[in-house]
């Protein structure tokens, strides 16, 4: 028997096809012109579209649990699939461990971290030039944005600088998982191995961390205890890991989504190198235009009826949070990138519960970059107007970004 659907018009909407997930604003205009809530077939499980909805849905945690949010993305490749990360528990389960992260990530911490910021990004761009030069052409992706947030909670996360780029090779992995439906093994095999090798790396630094506590965050979480329990092993490197996928690849990305955009959208840079307050606003725009993060995943503890349509109990749920972010019904001109916006909400970092814990210190490394590269860059431009997009319908961001550049004399 097909589950209900809204509509009989073809939806074109289909997570597993790379064509969609390249562009998928007209396909997101469709589902919330049409179907708001849709059956998708190679997902067993329901997409919403439309803020108001996506919002109900992320506030009920106790309708839309999360508890299966890890398990889906990641299936069997998750790498502490023992014990489920912070992300994908429900209360109290969940509160217990929020609170102890939270700690690290409140804007009074944060704040202290700006001179470092501007270090970091100075300090890639001072490798660049070594690298290649005054002018000429490098990858934006590899040689900064993948390499930018990871060092800057190097030492929150007690990571090893020297295997920054392993970083990404294993997240990227990790977050492919979603589509590991549509993959043959030689890709299945490669999404193992990363998943083992992440595994590997914290087991080392929570071995180090064990006999020697700094002052990271992983050492806090070994000693730390919550109602008098100290956290397992498995919960401390289960948290190690969703700060890692949440906390670095995501602000990658956003740094790689402004790049790629401004080429399209005319004098940018002029106007952000003219007046460097913009640069706050820009970021806000670009985060609600084509945000990190375009799905979550909840399962429904009951029966629910939205829109005509009854979604059973213990269903698969998907809230399009960038089909959110471009809905007509809460913004004028939804699907333009409009500079003076300044969007009072946006869906890009949830909401509810499980809202981001890192939403202030991302917004600000990404600021803080953008100021520093327009400073130092005269020239920052992508060779291609279409880069390659990663292949994610969860995670979204270009895979690699050539650009030709020029430093400031
Ligand atoms: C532009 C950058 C970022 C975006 C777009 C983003 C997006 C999101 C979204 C949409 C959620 C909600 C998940 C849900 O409701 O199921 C979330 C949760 C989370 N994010 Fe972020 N994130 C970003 C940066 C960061 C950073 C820098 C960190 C940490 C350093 C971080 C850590 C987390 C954690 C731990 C959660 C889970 C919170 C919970 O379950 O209570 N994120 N993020």
């Amino acid at each position: 028997m097909t589950p209900e659907t809204a509509t009989t018009e073809k939806v074109t909407y289909d997570p597993l096809d790379s064509k969609v997930t390249d562009h998928p604003y007209p396909h997101y205009a469709q589902l919330r012109e049409i179907a708001p809530v849709h059956y998708v077939e190679s997902m067993n499980g329901y997409v919403i579209s439309r803020w108001d909805d996506v919002m109900a849905v992320l506030q009920d945690g106790k309708t839309f649990s999360s508890a299966q949010f890890w398990p889906e993305l990641l299936g069997e490749y998750d790498p502490v699939p023992e014990v489920a990360p912070m992300i994908s528990l429900d209360p109290p389960g969940h509160v217990r461990i929020r609170r102890l992260a939270n700690k690290a990530f409140v804007p009074g911490k944060v704040n202290k971290m700006g001179d470092k910021i501007r270090r970091v990004a100075n300090e890639l761009i001072d490798d660049i030039v070594d690298r290649h030069g005054d002018e000429g052409e490098f990858d934006f992706v590899w040689e900064f944005t993948a390499l930018f947030p990871v060092t800057v909670i190097a030492d929150v996360l007690g990571v090893d600088l020297a295997q920054r780029e392993d970083f990404k090779h294993w997240v990227d992995a990790l977050l492919s998982a979603g589509n590991r439906a549509a993959y043959d093994q030689d890709r299945l095999d490669g999404i193992a191995e990363a998943s083992k090798d992440i595994r590997a790396y914290f087991e080392k630094v929570f071995d180090q961390r064990s006999a020697n506590p700094g002052e990271d965050l992983i050492s806090g979480f070994i000693q730390a205890e919550v109602d008098g329990q100290k956290l397992t092993r498995s919960e401390v490197l289960n948290m190690a890991i969703l700060l890692l996928i949440g906390g670095v690849e995501t602000t990658t990305n956003l740094l790689g989504i402004s790049f790629t955009h401004m080429k399209r959208i005319g004098n940018i840079q002029e106007k952000l190198r003219a007046d460097p307050e913009l640069i706050g606003p820009f970021v806000e725009e670009m985060l609600r235009y084509d945000g990190p993060v375009q799905m979550l995943f909840r399962h429904t503890t009951r029966a629910v009826e939205m829109h005509g349509v009854t979604i059973p109990a213990n269903t698969l749920v998907m809230p399009l949070l960038g089909a959110a972010n471009h809905d007509d019904r809460k913004y004028d001109n939804a699907e333009q990138f409009e500079l003076d916006r300044k969007p009072k909400e946006m869906m890009s970092f949830g909401q509810g519960p499980h809202f981001c814990l890192g939403f202030y210190l991302s917004r600000m490394e990404a600021r803080l970059a953008i100021e520093t590269l327009l400073e130092r860059f005269e020239v920052l431009e992508p060779l291609t107007g279409e880069p390659k997009w990663m292949e994610s319908y969860f995670a979204r961001g270009p895979k690699g970004l050539p650009v030709r550049f020029k430093i400031r004399g």
